[in-house]
């Protein structure tokens, strides 16, 4: 039998690369918008957005264009010399966020690090805590990255299994539970990490109010809230940051993601004097953190969302495509939420697992994937249009209505 180009490229694949994940079997060659490609020329709408990093649609024209303008002047510095384009990317960083301080760094797992490395210093240095004794609350079913030391404060046994010994000075309390929350404050806590909707647990949305008194008890108790935004931030929602929709400003934001423009890695975290201010010459950096190339990709990544009004588009398709899913008269579908265009359905067990479902939509020509066993999760990205969201219900609706897939 002769092999296609997308078989040979996943038997090359399967061979060379370790076996960390576990991908559709679909070769993307060629992306551009919402739509991608394959070796042999088939279509798909991308309805995952590389886990929302390609909030901006892939390769758009505008940050494509910043990143090879800055590829032919100048890419890397180090931090050992300032650059002509990293102070311009934090001043608009800091505005959006609304705060004083960024610091910039490539992965989200570095970012996050960052933020529990600023928490600790400025509980011991700010706070007062006894050196060595700070701790920061988490939530069950958290994710925050895959260094050991996240990993060691996931509750997922298939991240962490084999990894150990972890860090200490986490605790973990159950995600939307205020009275748990309280009961695990002590002197020592000095920070509230979180993700304000948990997209690889399976887009699990907590109670309305359980931020807004997390916050109000950390505000009162001297703790940290930092806000794990790396996905749900940037527009993702229908708002700026997700924690808008909670009605609080946390003391941290932690970025990435969309924040390269689904181009280049870029991470930052945005905060004020008082907490960033804790880092001091040579106590924390990256030889990549706010190069050139990344800044000015960042830079124009930000400024597509703002002037393409991407934030609005996903608040006003959001609420719209979530209800049309809910319609959908399939006896697999259990529920459906979300909040804007991060959207989780959620099958019921006899449905026998979301994958062979994404499987299906894969044929029809639309890609998402499973997050654990039950969810599928739809995020396009927010370029999307009204009548390409209609395509896609469609193509939705004849697989989770088909005969062939009781
Ligand atoms: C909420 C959240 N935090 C952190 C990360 C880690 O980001 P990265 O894979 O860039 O290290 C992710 C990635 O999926 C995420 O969704």
């Amino acid at each position: 039998m002769i092999k296609n180009h997308t078989q040979n490229v996943i038997e090359i694949t399967e061979k060379y690369s370790a076996h960390n994940y576990h991908p559709l079997p679909v070769v993307i060659a060629k992306a551009s918008g919402l739509w991608v490609e394959d070796p042999e020329g088939n279509r798909y709408m991308d309805f995952l957005s590389a886990y929302s990093a390609v909030n901006q649609g892939h390769c758009h024209p505008r940050i494509i264009k910043a990143l090879k303008d800055q590829a032919d002047s100048c890419t890397l510095t180090s931090r050992a010399f300032y650059n002509d384009q990293m102070g311009p990317f934090l001043k608009l960083l800091c505005e959006i966020t609304q705060m004083e301080m960024a610091l910039p760094m490539n992965t989200g797992a570095e970012a996050v690090e960052t933020a529990i490395k600023a928490s600790r210093r400025w509980g011991y240095e700010v706070k007062g805590v006894i050196a060595d004794q700070a701790e920061i609350i988490v939530c069950s079913d958290n994710f925050h990255g895959r260094t050991t030391t996240i990993v060691g404060f996931s509750s997922e046994p298939g991240y962490k299994k084999g990894f150990g010994p972890f860090t200490p000075g986490f605790v973990t309390v159950p995600y939307g539970d205020i009275a748990a929350f309280k009961k695990a404050v002590n002197k020592n806590t000095v920070g509230f990490l979180f993700e304000p909707i948990q997209g690889e647990a399976g887009v699990v949305v907590p109670p309305d109010d359980y931020f807004s008194e997390c916050a109000r008890i950390c505000h009162q108790e001297k703790i940290l809230t930092m806000a794990d935004e790396i996905q749900t931030g940037l527009g993702r929602t229908g708002k700026w940051f997700c924690v808008e929709h909670y009605g609080f400003k946390p003391d941290m934001y932690i970025l990435g993601k969309a924040l390269g423009g689904g181009v280049i890695p870029v991470s930052a975290v945005t905060s004020s004097k008082e907490i960033l201010g804790v880092f001091t010459y040579g106590s924390h950096g990256s030889t990549f953190g706010g190069n050139p190339l990344a800044s000015r990709v960042a830079l124009e990544s930000l400024c597509v969302i703002r002037d393409e009004k991407l934030v609005e588009n996903a608040a006003e398709l959001g609420p719209w495509f979530l209800n049309e899913l809910k319609s959908i008269p399939s006896k697999h579908i259990l529920e459906v939420r979300g909040k804007g265009l991060m959207i989780g359905m959620v099958l019921k067990k006899e449905a026998r697992g979301a994958r062979r479902f994404c499987e299906a939509l894969m044929h029809k020509g639309l890609l998402c994937k499973e997050t654990h066993e039950n969810v599928i999760r739809f995020a396009p990205p927010l370029v999307i249009k009204k009548s390409e969201l209609e395509t896609a219900l469609e193509k939705i609706r004849s697989v989770l209505l088909s005969p062939e897939l009781l």
